[in-house]
């Protein structure tokens, strides 16, 4: 099927009506993103180039782009984009897409850190710098090292951090969690996988089959990187430093528990817009 000669009014019409008759509950959304990404059009001002036709080029992209859509994708993969807290970023597959509930343990991790100090930063697990660059985008005296296993992910967040004029105060490197870090922070923060293995199967297509899995999958009970990150995090805290972690839905209990087991006791929590307890500071005991 291919959209060619059509205007781009009638091509997002007949785009949405074979999303929603796939199921997909946004049709009417994702038809217009992924048309004004192919077409060039500013999502800003949709509205002068709806009666322009499609070229044959055009038609084909946006044909390419609508399967991937109809098999389950998610348009931030697509797009290859994603915006979280107001700043847009760049992804690879690599890259976790950013999800709305992280926005607690940013909003925490701002109440903790002043406008007006030097601050350092490490996020553990950063993907495509999600966590940090927000952090850095607010607090312009601030400095921060983000550390993810997986070196395509490291790019995403260089490049990002580069794209948003955050190069000069962040850094990043592939690595696992705190392991061979030197130095202390003044805030640690982690969105770590923490989903249990056997409830990754029977997560929506669009996560099961298009997130990494190792951005997701959290062992047995969810909890493996809790325990990898707080062994090791009273060391990694500078005197007065925080550490706040995103937690899955019911996990405060465990986590809290590995916590003090190592050292450290809750100081804050925040939950998400669902009123979910979603992310947790500790501070040394
Ligand atoms: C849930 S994602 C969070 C990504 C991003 N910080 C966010 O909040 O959207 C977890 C991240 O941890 C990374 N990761 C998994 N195991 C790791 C390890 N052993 N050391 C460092 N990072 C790891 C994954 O590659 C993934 O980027």
């Amino acid at each position: 099927m291919s959209a060619a000669g059509a205007t781009i009014a009638s091509a997002r019409r007949a785009a949405a009506e074979r999303l929603a008759a796939a199921g997909l509950p946004e049709a009417s959304l994702d038809a217009r993103l992924l048309l004004m990404s192919v077409c060039g059009i500013d999502p800003a001002h949709p509205g002068a180039a709806a009666q322009r036709a499609l070229d044959p080029a055009e038609a084909a992209r946006f044909e390419a782009l609508l399967h991937r859509r109809l098999a389950r994708q998610p348009i931030a993969r697509i797009l290859g984009t994603a915006e979280f807290h107001g700043l847009a970023l760049t992804l690879n597959p690599d890259c976790l897409i950013p999800r709305g509930d992280t926005e607690a343990l940013v909003d925490v991790s701002l109440a903790l850190l002043p406008v007006d100090a030097p601050r350092r930063i490490l996020d553990l697990g950063t993907g495509p710098g999600t966590i940090l660059l927000a952090l850095l985008v607010e607090r312009p005296l601030a400095t921060g090292l983000g550390i993810d296993i997986s070196a395509h992910a490291v790019a995403a967040a260089e490049a990002n951090a580069s794209a948003l004029g955050l190069a000069p105060r962040a850094r990043f490197q592939a690595g696992s969690w705190g392991e061979g870090l030197a130095g202390t922070f003044d805030l640690v923060v982690s969105n770590p996988p923490y989903i249990p293995s056997a409830t990754c199967e029977a997560l929506e297509p669009e996560v099961a089959l298009h997130d990494p899995r190792r951005a997701l999958d959290g062992g047995a009970d969810g909890l493996d990187a809790y325990r990898a990150i707080l062994a090791d995090a009273l060391r990694l805290l500078a005197p007065g430093g925080r550490l706040g972690l995103e937690i899955g839905i019911g996990q405060a209990p465990d986590v809290v528990a590995i916590a003090r087991r190592h050292g450290l006791v809750l100081d804050g929590l925040r939950s998400d817009l669902g009123a979910v307890p979603r992310a947790l500071v500790f501070r040394p005991a």
